[in-house]
């Protein structure tokens, strides 16, 4: 922090100390004080900016353009187009108070320059390569008018079906926590204050968005406040902590209560308990949506919604159409709307909009700044780190002077690398699997090439998948024709390539509509065309390394067994395939890690690795024992379970050891591990840390991680990593939902993952 930042920091807790009011909340006061009531309703609506998908222009018939002269909107969403940004900022200017509209945008994962989807960076564990990852976005996006970000998005999933699964940071609360902050810090920076590099973060979807039940997007949520407490929140309380400025409330119910009107989440939670003082918006029509949820008609939902804890509607027109005439039919009070339009007024004002509107509308800093060469080679670097190599039985690294057949739909694709939310992004710059691998050989024409397969069997849900969103905003686009050329040709020519060839890169996995919004699957196996694809290759008898883009856990129990190589790239954004191909000639030894199970099958789903044990628990991979918790027809164990990923060279970790065999609840002890690079090649190793409560007043799960560290073994080479307990670590949420650290025995484990670890016992007295 620079003197002058502390400064500042210093003077602002004097006054807040002293009682007095700071220069914003004078500023606020100020204009509050002058604002007609209906004005102050307009700074809670949020719409998209009008041609969400078609061009944008500032026109007097646009209905933006006639709601902003009215003094109806506080904020527009949906574009970086600075033209128009400057533009309609102008005319907020000369309207009512000249307040400036908040700019926001779903910058999920990179804006022009795309990184690695958010479960794939999740996989790096790697906290300052996400921040950074954030920064650059930050930056990108700030210098073309968007001050707002629609992002992170830290809902926890055990549920692999949920096709946004692939926007979160995978299962676990405690990474979930680590990993929030570091998107909040990455977007906000860390001073407090907000440079013209810095946008406001939105803490997404507020709450238990990704506890859907069966995995069906937007569905209900049944789960107890105590296991939400245990299972599901740190990541959010972990963004308020970190200070994060803006929450999004989700679409789902908690308690019969959607999460929209849900006081118990946004007000006694989110405000009260964790402090947070930031303004909370809805999800996109999620206000009008209560009224489907069985609430009441739109005034109804909207004056619930606003008395709950909610500051702005995003594109409902609920609080603009209908707070007036509950404030005048006593449904709301006047607090409440100044209380709500208070919270938006101060976040324009430490965005520093009330100084500089067009702060954030700078576009000579456009060509420096975005897309830049620096950028992308950042987003390769994000990308090596964000592969999980699943399976290898020697076939990997592959030679560079290998002849190399690269087959599979997934092969040259450069938009299936940009994978979800990805609106941003330069279609068709980011470099295929293909492309990468050519770049990366001694001889490209060693290097040949074959789609090999459609998707689908069913035309029909392919074509739904590749083209439902764009018929969703463009009902009349004309949809290309799709299986013009026969399976079994493409399959014999894929065929062919691989039997001239030393080794095969088979591509495959999912598009990015596959996953994402509104993308649930209750099959969540290998599409059936390129499953074909597979096994024909495999009847070749050549090598294969898949290659599988995804967004979700997929069930690999054939693949794993018939593969002789699994990369697991997710989508990985602008400079995906020099980053696998990086991965898949050694170059780059693969480091990640998974932050979500992989089933067996999907009857296993819900999976997550820090479960309870039941009165009755089966081990997790024996058979069928009939009165034991397990199923007839799959072990219990997932395929590929939480924390695992292999590297190139290999690591033996000795027995973990405390530093004292009790602790006082009041103090601390050390835990140490020693880990060998036992193979030929340098690596990263990430090694994890769990502990498990033996007994105490409430059931709690076989493990929990409590502590993590990415570390650089040099081959041959011994680290020690050393990690520190606290109470903090070892307490949890108990049936009172009082926040407590239980005496008795604790085991605490250490392992390459959640499933090979070593444990010693610790007394906590
Ligand atoms: C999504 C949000 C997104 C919003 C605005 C919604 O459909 O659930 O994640 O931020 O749209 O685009």
């Amino acid at each position: 922090m620079t003197k002058r930042l502390i400064l500042a920091a210093a003077a602002i807790l004097l006054l807040v100390g002293c009682g007095q009011k700071s220069e914003m909340d004078k500023f606020v006061d100020n204009l509050l004080s002058e604002m007609t009531i209906e004005e102050k309703i307009g700074q809670l609506n949020l719409h998209s900016a009008s041609g969400f998908i078609s061009a944008l222009r500032v026109t007097e018939e646009d209905e933006n353009v006639k709601m902003l002269r009215a003094g109806q909107l506080g904020g527009l969403y949906g574009t970086s187009n600075v033209e128009y940004l400057t533009e309609i900022q102008k005319i907020a200017l000369e309207s009512g108070h000249g307040i400036p509209l908040i700019f926001g945008l779903d910058v999920i994962h990179g804006h022009e320059t795309v990184m690695p989807i958010p479960l794939a960076m999740s996989t790096s564990w790697n906290m300052d390569l996400i921040e950074n990852a954030t920064r650059i976005a930050a930056k990108e996006a700030s210098a073309m008018g968007v001050n707002w970000v629609f992002s992170p998005m830290v809902d926890i999933a055990r549920d692999a079906r949920w096709g946004r699964i692939a926007e979160g940071g995978g299962e676990d609360p405690y990474l979930g926590g680590e990993i929030a902050k570091a998107y909040v810090y990455g977007y906000q920076g860390r001073t407090g204050i907000f440079s013209d590099h810095d946008v406001l973060a939105c803490v997404k979807h507020y709450a238990l968005y990704g506890a859907a039940e069966a995995g069906r997007d937007y569905n209900t949520v049944n789960y107890g406040r105590q296991e939400i407490l245990n299972g599901f929140m740190n990541p959010y309380k972990a963004a308020a902590k970190a200070g994060a400025g803006s929450y999004m409330s989700s679409f789902n119910e908690f308690e019969g209560i959607p999460a929209t009107m849900n006081s118990y989440l946004m007000d006694d939670l989110l405000r009260k308990s964790w402090g947070f003082d930031g303004f909370i918006v809805s999800d996109a029509t999620a206000v009008m949506e209560e009224v489907a949820h069985g609430i009441g008609d739109l005034q109804e939902v909207s004056a619930r919604s606003l008395k709950a804890g909610l500051d702005m509607d995003m594109n409902s027109d609920g609080f603009v159409g209908t707070l007036k005439k509950s404030l005048d039919e006593g449904k709301v009070s006047k607090a409440d709307i100044d209380r709500a339009c208070r919270r938006i007024l101060e976040a324009k004002y430490k965005l520093g909009l009330f100084d500089d509107p067009f702060k954030y509308l700078k576009p000579e800093r456009v060509a420096a700044e975005v897309f830049t060469k620096e950028n992308r080679d950042f987003s390769r670097k994000v990308a090596q780190e964000c592969q999980v190599l699943l399976k290898n039985d020697g076939v990997l690294p592959l030679k560079k002077n290998a002849r190399i057949a690269v087959v599979g739909p997934l092969a040259d694709d450069s938009s299936a690398m940009n994978g979800t939310w990805s609106m941003s992004s330069h279609a068709g710059e980011s470099i295929s699997i293909l492309q990468g691998i050519k770049d990366a050989v001694t001889n490209p024409s060693n290097v040949s090439y074959a789609e090999g397969s459609w998707l689908f069997r069913d035309k029909d849900l392919e074509e739904n998948i590749k083209y439902g969103m764009i018929k969703y905003f463009m009902p009349n686009y004309a949809v290309p024709a799709l299986h013009t050329v026969p399976q079994e040709r493409m399959i014999a020519e894929a065929v062919a390539k691989a039997r001239a060839a030393d080794v095969v890169v088979a591509c495959v996995g999912e598009v990015p509509n596959m996953n994402g919004e509104g993308s649930s699957r209750a099959d969540i196996s290998m599409p059936d065309a390129e499953l074909e694809l597979l096994k024909a290759l495999k009847a070749t008898g050549k090598p294969i390394v898949m290659v599988l883009t995804t967004g979700r856990p997929l069930t690999l129990l054939w693949e794993d067994e018939n593969m002789n190589a699994i990369l697991n790239t997710w989508s990985e954004g602008s400079e995906a395939g020099h980053a696998i191909a990086d991965v898949l000639f050694g170059d780059v030894n693969p480091s990640a890690k998974l932050t979500t199970s992989f089933p067996r099958m999907v009857g296993q789903l819900p999976l997550y690795y820090n479960h309870k044990n039941t009165g009755r628990p089966h081990p997790d991979y024996e058979p069928y024992r009939k009165f034991t918790s397990c199923y007839i027809d799959v072990v219990n164990a997932p395929l590929y379970p939480f924390g695992y990923g292999l590297s190139y060279t290999t690591f033996e970790y000795g027995e973990p050891r405390l530093s004292a065999n009790e602790m006082a609840a009041d103090g601390s002890v050390k835990v140490s591990v020693d880990v060998k690079n036992t193979g030929s090649m340098d690596g990263k190793e990430i090694v994890q840390l769990y502990i498990h409560d033996i007994y105490a007043t409430s059931t709690r799960p076989v493990k929990e991680l409590k502590g993590f560290q990415k570390v650089d073994i040099k081959a041959g080479e011994t680290k020690t990593v050393e990690f520190t307990l606290t109470a903090e670590e070892l307490s949890y949420y108990d049936h009172e939902l009082n926040w407590v650290c239980e005496p008795g025995d604790f085991e605490i484990m250490v392992g390459p993952n959640s499933r090979d670890t070593k444990a010693v016992v610790l007394t906590v007295n």
